[in-house]
Order: structure tokens, then C-alpha cells, then sequence
């Protein structure tokens, strides 16, 4: 049995992804924003004392608000920080990975393609996949593979909150449509379930071929 902690894993993606590891047997812990909110530090530690262990760690969380430079608040700077940065490197330091386990981290497309009204979701996801990246070296002398998925736009509560007319919005897709949340719980199944290891300190794009750049 391989144990799994799902972080956001009560909607969205990180359900998706509960379910599907779910569905091939492994006992997962699909937390709520009540259980952990990365935003908040006390949240953050009470939840890796009964939490120190697992063999796959899914990093995900809630996105930010979308907001112009202008408009952003010192207050909106350090809740993300923490909630998209700091709670995550929290996490690292006290949850103990098994060996040949996995993380799986959830950032976004606008890593690489920044978008300036997701600036904060940009700024604190790109400081993220670079600690990220740096820890895939350590972690993989104990053959612990870290997988950085940066989405496109994935059919779920958040998009709704983001896309006004999402009917239309697809019409730009190139596929014509959304990614499904089961689709990137599907990945993430087939990468355990046959035992992938080397693919490591990459960042997969989940994008339906929407990006323009090639790395
Ligand atoms: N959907 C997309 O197109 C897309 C694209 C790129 C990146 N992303 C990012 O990928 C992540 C997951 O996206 P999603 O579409 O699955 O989001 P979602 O549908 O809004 O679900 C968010 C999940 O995160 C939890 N959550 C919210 N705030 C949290 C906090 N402060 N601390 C811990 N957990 C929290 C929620 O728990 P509750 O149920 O308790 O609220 C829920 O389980 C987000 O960071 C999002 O910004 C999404």
C-alpha cells in the first residue's frame, strides 16, 4: 500500500488526482483547505506534526486573486507568499518522503509564460519551482522523483472564478476546450503506477498545446 498526501485535493485538480491514486490502491490523504491552509503558518505546522510521513506528496493549494500591479496590497503580497511559497517549503522541511516516493507540485503555466494579472501567481509559483528544482538533486539519491505540472486551464472551480464566458474562451483553445482535472489525475496515477522514476526535476506543461515556447 503507498500512501499518499493531497494537498487541495477536495476540489479540483488535486480531487482528480486523490481519486485516481484512490483507484489503484493507494491510501490517500486528500486535504481540505480546513485541514491545512498553506496561507497560514500555524495551519502549516499543526498539519505536518500528525502528517510527517508519506511516500507521494502532492503540493497543491489554492490560486490568488487576480489583481493588477497596481492594485495589489502589501497584505495580498505576504498571504500569497506564504500560501504559494512559504507554506510549501514548510512542508518540505518536516513531511519525510520514503524512499522511492514521489512530489508532485501543482504551479501553473504562468511560470513560464507570465501573465500580468496573475502577476502574484507568477512571482511566488516561478520562486517555488526554482526551490523545487533545487531539491529534485537531493531528493533523487533516494530515488524520490519530483514532477513540477504547470497547467493550462483546467475545468474546474477556479477557471469559473477566473473566465467569465468559458463557452467562448474555449473557442481560443487550440483543442477547443478545457483540460479536465481527471486528465492531470490520470498523469500522475500512470507515472506510479509504472514505476517512472527517472523523469525528474522537469516541469510538464498541461496545456492542451496552448503555450508558444518550446522549454
Ligand atoms: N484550474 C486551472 O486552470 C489552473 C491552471 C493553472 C494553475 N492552477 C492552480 O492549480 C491549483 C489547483 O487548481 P484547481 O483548479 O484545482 O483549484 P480549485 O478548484 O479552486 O481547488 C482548490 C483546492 O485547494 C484548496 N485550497 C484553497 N485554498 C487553500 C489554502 N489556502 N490552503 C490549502 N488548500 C487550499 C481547496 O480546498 P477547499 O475545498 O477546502 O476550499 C481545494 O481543494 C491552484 O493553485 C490553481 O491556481 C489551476
Amino acid at each position: 500500500m503507498t500512501r499518499a498526501i493531497v494537498l487541495g485535493g477536495s476540489r479540483g485538480i488535486g480531487k482528480a488526482i486523490s481519486e485516481s491514486l484512490k483507484s489503484i490502491g493507494c491510501e490517500v490523504f486528500a486535504a481540505s483547505k480546513n485541514d491545512i491552509d498553506t496561507s497560514n503558518m500555524s495551519s502549516v505546522k499543526k498539519f505536518v506534526e500528525i502528517h510527517d510521513q508519506t511516500d507521494v506528496l502532492v503540493l497543491n493549494t489554492g490560486g490568488p486573486v487576480a489583481k493588477e500591479f497596481a492594485n495589489i496590497t502589501e497584505d495580498d503580497w505576504n498571504l500569497y507568499h506564504n500560501q504559494l511559497f512559504l507554506g510549501f517549503c514548510k512542508i518540505l522541511q518536516n513531511i519525510k518522503i520514503n524512499e522511492g516516493g514521489y512530489i508532485f507540485l501543482i504551479s501553473s503555466s504562468v511560470i513560464k509564460e507570465p501573465n500580468s494579472k496573475l502577476i502574484i501567481s507568477s512571482a511566488y509559483r516561478a520562486a517555488f519551482s526554482e526551490v523545487f528544482k533545487i531539491l529534485s538533486k537531493s531528493y533523487a539519491g533516494k530515488n524520490i522523483s519530483c514532477i513540477n505540472i504547470a497547467p493550462g486551464l483546467i475545468n474546474t472551480d477556479r477557471t469559473r472564478e477566473l473566465i467569465e464566458n468559458i463557452k467562448e474562451y474555449e473557442k481560443s483553445l487550440p483543442m477547443k476546450r478545457l483540460g479536465e482535472p481527471e486528465e492531470i489525475g490520470n498523469f500522475v496515477k500512470s507515472i506510479i503506477q509504472n514505476n517512472i522514476k527517472y523523469l525528474s526535476g522537469v516541469v510538464i506543461n498541461f496545456d492542451g498545446a496552448n503555450s508558444n515556447y518550446i522549454f
